[in-house]
């Protein structure tokens, strides 16, 4: 239907007789010639009708935004100061002969330009108008590309596409399961993995040495613009390997596709322990290109009269850390550090001490602060030297149990970069090593910081005697503040296992549940790990977009809604007798 891509002709068309096909994006009436600008996945180019081509004239009269268009004429240089710079295609236009309207369409809800202020609910109900604009079409082929390029990566290092089923039993990643009723076994239910985790690690069973996947997830759990209750993983197992082989192919692959996709080279990743990353920054996917750190002043204020900094100083399990923000007296009036209290006030804390440094020569007077009534000369003095306090700088303060502390200073810290401009551009890949076995909850009980079937850095001894303390073998790869992908080595041996259920006492339960992996475990299991990378998160982070949303063709709302197809809907009740299932109240 078509010779040429609207977007492919240039100046070396000129003299050629061309058919295009595509929406029209725009119609002008210039004073009784009709310029058409019609566009198709690759670009936009200038169509444009005489009223003396009467016929194909009356045609173009008609035509509307987004209708459907073939358009046969023949490509001649646009005439002295017509020529468009921004348009790929600018320096020509086709002087139409001919024009066939293959379909009509409705005015469009919104403006498909980049410029489009529509708002989400209209693009998602609407998306395959949203997907017309040349950014999500950018989108969609940058995810392509990446995707390709993976497989070929992984498949150049030996490793072999395996599908693993997506109706199953529950694999546990710490959200809740989307569950899909059995109807030949009443009463029963399958479940939507969160994961492969445990079929890949069966297929190192199985002895597959190297297994890759791009595998779809899915997640019942709270969503945010990183999150999606369905989502892909490039997902990654392989034998006889340690925690660095994993962490060098992946710094491999990610370093070659940011070269081929982008043309970007890594700068060399990071390492930071868990404990190393929550110290300086409060966080466990630290921003990197944020130059604000955390800095412990505990000591400092613990035999001082002021209470909300001296008892969590003494609590084993508080923390009182010093956040400078340089530069901010100037740039922050007293309604933005009213509004970072309440910011934080978000993140669990409960108020925000901070001292403004007006003039650092002259002591005391040359401070500005609500706290420092309550402390000594010595004391702040020590604290804006071990903050590294100057003329100028405003120094914050989080004092509550550590954790409260690294999530309302973690968020501050990222909030002030973006504010005072401080963040740098570009790419700031890590991983962050030593993680946690187990996250303890507030009635005491363990849950894994990652999944249950992560291999402890310690003696099965020394994990039963202090699980809260024991650290995994495990690792997570961080770019610019997301969490990009998360891995382990993996416990291979039953025995183990075994242990590590007892330690979340979920014994009985895990026999049941995990039965098929424990037996495998017995049958000679090597011993492997393994990685997944988010691959929505990837491209999201590498096409420069906000939300997992912008890269995925069909997503869903924040409440998993979809509004294009009005998903998840009601079904009819022979469907659901068929299912063995009553819903309650009816
Ligand atoms: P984890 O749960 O850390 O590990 O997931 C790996 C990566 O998947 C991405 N991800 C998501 N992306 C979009 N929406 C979501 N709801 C979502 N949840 C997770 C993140 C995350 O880092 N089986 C283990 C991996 C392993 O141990 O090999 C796992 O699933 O980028
Ligand atoms: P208060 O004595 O509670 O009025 O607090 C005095 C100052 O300390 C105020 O500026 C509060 O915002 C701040 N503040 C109170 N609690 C905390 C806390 N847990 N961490 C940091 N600053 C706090």
């Amino acid at each position: 239907m078509r010779t040429h891509d609207c977007g492919a002709l240039t100046s070396a068309d000129v003299g050629a007789e061309v058919v295009v096909a595509g929406w029209a994006h725009r119609r002008r009436d210039h004073g009784g010639v009709i310029f058409l600008d019609v566009r198709d996945h690759t670009g936009i180019v200038q169509v444009v009708f005489h009223p003396d081509a009467q016929e194909s004239f009356a045609v173009a009269d008609r035509v509307r935004n987004e209708y459907v268009l073939q358009a046969r004429g023949r490509v001649r240089p646009r005439p002295e100061g017509m020529v468009n710079p921004e348009l790929a295609t600018g320096e020509v236009e086709v002087l139409g002969a001919s024009l066939q309207v293959l379909n009509a369409a409705e005015t469009p809800p919104f403006q498909l330009d980049e410029h489009s202020s529509a708002g989400d609910d209209v693009r998602l109900k609407h998306r395959y108008l949203d997907l017309r604009r040349p950014l999500m079409q950018e989108r969609l082929r940058l995810r392509a590309r990446v995707a390709s390029h993976v497989r070929r990566y992984l498949e150049g290092e030996g490793f072999l596409e395996v599908e693993t089923p997506t109706l199953t039993r529950a694999t546990p990643e710490g959200a809740r399961d989307y569950l899909v009723p059995s109807r030949t076994h009443p009463g029963a239910f399958f479940a939507l993995p969160q994961s492969p985790q445990i079929f890949k690690q069966l297929l190192m069973a199985g002895g597959v040495d190297r297994y890759y996947q791009i595998a779809r997830c899915y997640r019942d759990e709270d969503l945010r613009a990183d999150r999606q209750p369905e989502f892909t993983q490039i997902d990654i197992e392989a034998s006889f390997v340690t925690a660095a082989d994993v962490m060098q192919l992946t710094e491999g692959m990610l370093r070659s596709l940011f070269q081929t996709a982008l043309h970007v080279e890594l700068p060399p990743f990071e390492r930071l322990t868990w404990a190393e990353a929550m110290r300086r920054f409060g966080s466990d996917k630290p921003e990197l290109r944020n130059p604000l750190e955390l800095i412990d002043v505990d000591d400092l204020v613990a035999t001082a009269g002021f209470k909300v900094f001296a008892a969590p100083a003494n609590d084993p399990g508080g923390r009182v850390a010093a956040l400078k923000a340089p530069g901010a007296a100037a740039a922050l009036s007293r309604k933005a550090l009213d509004d970072y209290q309440t910011f934080v006030g978000r993140h669990g804390a409960k108020g925000l001490a901070y001292i403004k440094v007006n003039d650092r020569g002259q002591g005391m007077d040359g401070l500005q602060s609500p706290i420092i009534k309550f402390l000594d000369a010595a004391t702040v003095e020590a604290v804006l030297d071990r903050a590294g306090a100057q003329t100028g700088d405003i120094v914050f303060f989080g004092a509550d149990k550590r954790a409260v502390v690294n999530e309302a200073l973690g968020a501050l810290r990222l909030q002030l970069g973006r504010d005072l401009g401080l963040t740098r551009p570009g790419w700031a890949p890590l991983w962050v090593t030593d993680w946690p076995m187990f996250e303890t909850a507030r009635d005491g009980s363990l849950a894994p910081a990652h999944h249950p079937f992560t291999q402890p850095a310690c003696s099965t001894e020394r994990l039963l005697a202090e699980p809260a303390a024991a650290l995994a073998n495990a690792y997570d790869v961080v770019l610019n503040g997301c969490e990009l992908g998360g891995g382990s080595i993996r416990i291979h041996e039953s025995a183990m296992q075994r242990k590590v259920f007892e330690a979340l006492n979920i014994g009985q339960e895990a026999e049941v549940k995990f039965g098929h992996l424990l037996d495998a475990l017995q049958h000679g299991c090597p011993p492997h790990g393994g990685v997944a990378l988010g691959l929505d998160r990837l491209v999201m982070l590498m096409a420069g977009a906000d939300s997992v949303r912008d890269v995925i063709a069909f997503p869903k709302t924040q409440t998993a809604h979809c509004l294009l197809t009005d998903a998840p809907a009601p079904v009819d009740a022979e469907q659901l007798r068929e299912l063995h299932i009553r819903l309650r109240g009816s």
